[in-house]
């Protein structure tokens, strides 16, 4: 029967070395998290790296074992591939070049060789279960050379590729080198989707201008093939985030949450992974700006800052992590009472019943990422909201501002806007909180993650039928 492979660098579950042995737990992050909900249907399977080196066969045996169960097969990378590939290639050039922070880029030819070797591997992997029928979808930045790998080893099969990162202006993809290489990994596949059409008419623009392939109505001729290319926002799973909101538990531990902060203070949530691409620092100063600039809120507004840690060897990670410990020891230092903390600051991830709790209580949520290919945490917070309350501020350089065009959208750099939206959201009347809610609640519902498969998976299946009336 034909099935759905996916692959990326990441599965949705990750393996952690414990003193009793390894634990499995689910995997952070908007791709994991999003996809979750649909590879476990019929015959699918997910292809990806669990998270952990493991020498070990018998531990590779077993991680084999157990995430067969759960239509999972392991990529087990080494521990030079996780320097090289990992955290170097995709995490220090890439990653930094699609965001926006090109200062950030390292360019070494041995990062180059290690990734390619491993989407390498990872093509080798694939062809190891996949069958002619099958339909392939890899997913983002860390295996943009797949695609083509793969179409050159079964030149017929059905691959679409979906990039859940910003793509970036060609200014920013003209100073990197191997460019050409990686827009050519790309176009192996039939199917291109980005999170937004910016995204896209950035890629198209790149192709042109790199490759000399010009485009019709997002149609890329390469060689005798036709590559569609197309912009698809990937949705939540609505339904089970307001179940899960709604629940008993969630609202248990919202009112202990609720005891312990205070009746009469307002909360500010902010989630995110700690990376320097979602403007920690730079919300941390605007919450410390309100405090200055408005005395009647101290005591009065609490921001609970969930950090998840991420990425924790790659040298920025480690210094912004640095930052953000002092900026918030400071401002707590500097305003804190015996009986109010202005900032709490956590440095793990949570649980979802305890994150959909957190949602509940949450009066504004705070996301003011420097640049972010969607960000699903702003669409979660929407749909938890069952009880219409509560304010959405959001930067314009998350790629879910273009559907949510009801939160109050703020430019993350520009500090004092950011503190004066953060007032505004704190004294927004309950009817005009419910007004914009429920807009942003029709939209994040009718498009969510099973109508985002759903269409990308129509335009694959389009694609296919066009390529073959016109052979
Ligand atoms: N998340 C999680 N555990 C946590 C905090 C967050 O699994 O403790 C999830 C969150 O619910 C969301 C994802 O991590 O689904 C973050 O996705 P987003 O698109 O906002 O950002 P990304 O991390 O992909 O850049
Ligand atoms: C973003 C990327 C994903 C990645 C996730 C977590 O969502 O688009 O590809 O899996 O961050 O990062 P990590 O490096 O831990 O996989």
């Amino acid at each position: 029967m034909a099935r759905t492979i996916i692959v990326s660098n990441r599965l949705p579950t990750k393996v952690r070395r414990t003193d009793e042995g390894l634990a499995f737990a689910p995997s952070e992050g908007g791709l994991a998290t999003g996809l979750g909900a649909v590879y476990q249907q019929g015959d699918n399977l997910w292809v990806g790296w669990p998270g952990t080196f493991l020498a070990d066969e018998a531990e590779q045996n077993q991680v084999i074992e157990q995430l067969a169960n759960d239509h999972m097969r392991p990529v087990f990378l080494t521990e030079d591939e996780i320097r090289d590939y990992y955290e170097g290639f995709s995490n220090e050039t890439l990653w930094p070049t699609f965001h926006y922070f090109p200062q950030y880029a390292v360019y070494q030819p041995q990062l180059w060789a290690a990734y390619q070797a491993v989407n390498r591997k990872f093509c080798q992997a694939v062809l190891d279960v996949a069958g002619p029928d099958d339909t392939i979808w890899v997913h983002d930045y860390q295996l943009l050379l797949l695609p083509q790998l793969l179409r050159e080893a079964l030149p017929q099969s059905t691959i679409g590729f979906f990039l859940h990162i910003p793509f970036p202006s060609y200014e920013l993809m003209r100073v990197l080198p191997w460019n050409r290489q990686l827009l050519h990994g790309m176009l192996g596949a039939d199917l291109l989707g980005f999170h937004t059409y910016g995204y896209m008419r950035h890629f198209l623009s790149s192709v042109n201008r790199l490759l000399g392939h010009s485009n019709q109505n997002g149609m890329v001729e390469v060689g005798q093939r036709t590559v569609l290319v197309d912009s698809f926002p990937m949705g939540i799973d609505y339904d089970k985030y307001a179940t899960t909101a709604a629940s008993g538990e969630a609202r248990r531990l919202e009112q202990e949450y609720r005891q312990a902060i205070g009746e009469d203070v307002h909360v500010v949530l902010s989630i995110d992974r700690l990376d320097y691409t979602k403007g920690i620092a730079e919300r941390l100063r605007a919450f410390e700006l309100l405090l200055q600039t408005s005395p009647e809120l101290l005591g009065k507004v609490t921001l609970l800052m969930l950090v998840v840690p991420s990425r924790d060897q790659v040298e920025q990670y480690k210094q912004l992590k640095e930052e953000i410990d002092e900026l918030v020891g400071r401002i707590n230092g500097d305003y804190r009472t015996i009986n109010w903390t202005p900032i709490q600051y956590f440095y793990r991830s949570f649980p979802p019943e305890e994150l959909a709790a957190l949602y509940r209580l949450a009066d504004v949520a705070l996301i003011t990422p420097m640049r972010d290919g969607m960000n699903l945490v702003a669409k979660e917070f929407v749909a938890s909201k069952t009880e219409g309350r509560g304010v959405l501020i959001l930067s314009e350089r998350a790629g879910a501002a273009r559907e949510l065009s009801d939160a109050l959208v703020i430019n993350p750099t520009d500090t004092e806007e950011v503190a004066r939206t953060l007032h505004r959201a704190l004294h927004m009347p309950p009817s005009e909180q419910q007004q914009y809610l429920a807009s942003m609640q029709a939209v994040v519902r009718r498009y969510d993650v099973h109508n985002w498969v759903e269409v990308f998976m129509n335009r694959l299946a389009y694609i296919k039928i066009k390529q073959q009336v016109m052979a």
